[in-house]
C-alpha cells in the first residue's frame, strides 16, 4: 500500500460518523482514568512525515469505539496530520502558538490547562503524537497500546514504558490475515 493509500484509508475510518457514541461519561463519582492510546511498532515507531505508517482498520475502529464521546488531547502536529477534528469527541489541541484557532477544536498551551478542560470526563484520552505522549506519561493512569510486531522506518517514536511503574493487565493477540499483513497485540497497561 502506498503512503497515499494508507492516508486515505486511515482518514476514511477516523472521520466516519454513522456510529454515534454511547460512551458519554455519566459516572463522575468514579475516579477519572486518564488514558493514553497509541499504536506503536516493535521499534516504537509511531509515524513518519507527519502521518501514520500502516493501515489496520480493526485498530482504528477500536480507537474510535474507545474514544467516542470523550475528550481527546493531541499535539498540534497530530491535529494537522488529520483532515479535520474527529467527530463525536471534544478535540483539544496543545500548541505554543498563541494565535492558533483551528475549526472544531479547543486550544490549550500547557499540560495543566489541558487537564483542567477534561476534569469532567471520566476517561479522557491522550492521542499523540510522540511529543505529547512523552509530556503526559507521568499524568496517565492507563495506556491502551496496539503493539504492531514489525519494525518500521519512522521519525516519531513512542516513549519506552518503564516496567517498574507499569504492568500489563490485559492482552489480546491478533494474527495477520490476507488483508492485514501484521501480527499485533492490544496491550492494556496500568500504573502499579
Ligand atoms: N501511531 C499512533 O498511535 C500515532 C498517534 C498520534 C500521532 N501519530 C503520529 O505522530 C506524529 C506526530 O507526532 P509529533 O511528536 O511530531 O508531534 P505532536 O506530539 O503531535 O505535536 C507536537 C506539537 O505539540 C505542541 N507541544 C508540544 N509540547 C508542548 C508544550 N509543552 N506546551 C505546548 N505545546 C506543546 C507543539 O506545537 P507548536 O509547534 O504548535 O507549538 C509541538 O510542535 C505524526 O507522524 C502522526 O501521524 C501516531
Amino acid at each position: 500500500m502506498t503512503a497515499q493509500e494508507i492516508r486515505f484509508k486511515n482518514n476514511n475510518l477516523l472521520l466516519e460518523t454513522e456510529e454515534d457514541s454511547d460512551h458519554k461519561s455519566t459516572h463522575m463519582t468514579e475516579k477519572q482514568t486518564l488514558t493514553m492510546i497509541a499504536a506503536a511498532a516493535k521499534n516504537n515507531a509511531l509515524g513518519k512525515d507527519n502521518d501514520l505508517i500502516w493501515h489496520i482498520s480493526e485498530d482504528l475502529k477500536r480507537f474510535k469505539r474507545l474514544t467516542s464521546g470523550h475528550a481527546i488531547i493531541m499535539g498540534r502536529k497530530t491535529f494537522e496530520s488529520m483532515p479535520k477534528a474527529l467527530p463525536n469527541r471534544t478535540n483539544i489541541i496543545l500548541t505554543k502558538k498563541e494565535d492558533y484557532q483551528p475549526e472544531g477544536a479547543l486550544v490549550v498551551h500547557t499540560v495543566e490547562a489541558a487537564l483542567a478542560l477534561v476534569k469532567e470526563d471520566i476517561q479522557p484520552f491522550i492521542i499523540g503524537g510522540g511529543e505529547i505522549y512523552r509530556l503526559f506519561m507521568g499524568n496517565c493512569d492507563r495506556i491502551e497500546l496496539t503493539r504492531v510486531h514489525h519494525d518500521f522506518e519512522a521519525d516519531v517514536f513512542f516513549p519506552s514504558i518503564d516496567t517498574d511503574k507499569w504492568t500489563i493487565v490485559a492482552q489480546e493477540d491478533i494474527s495477520a490475515t490476507d488483508n492485514q499483513p501484521y501480527n499485533y497485540s492490544y496491550l492494556t497497561y496500568e500504573k502499579k
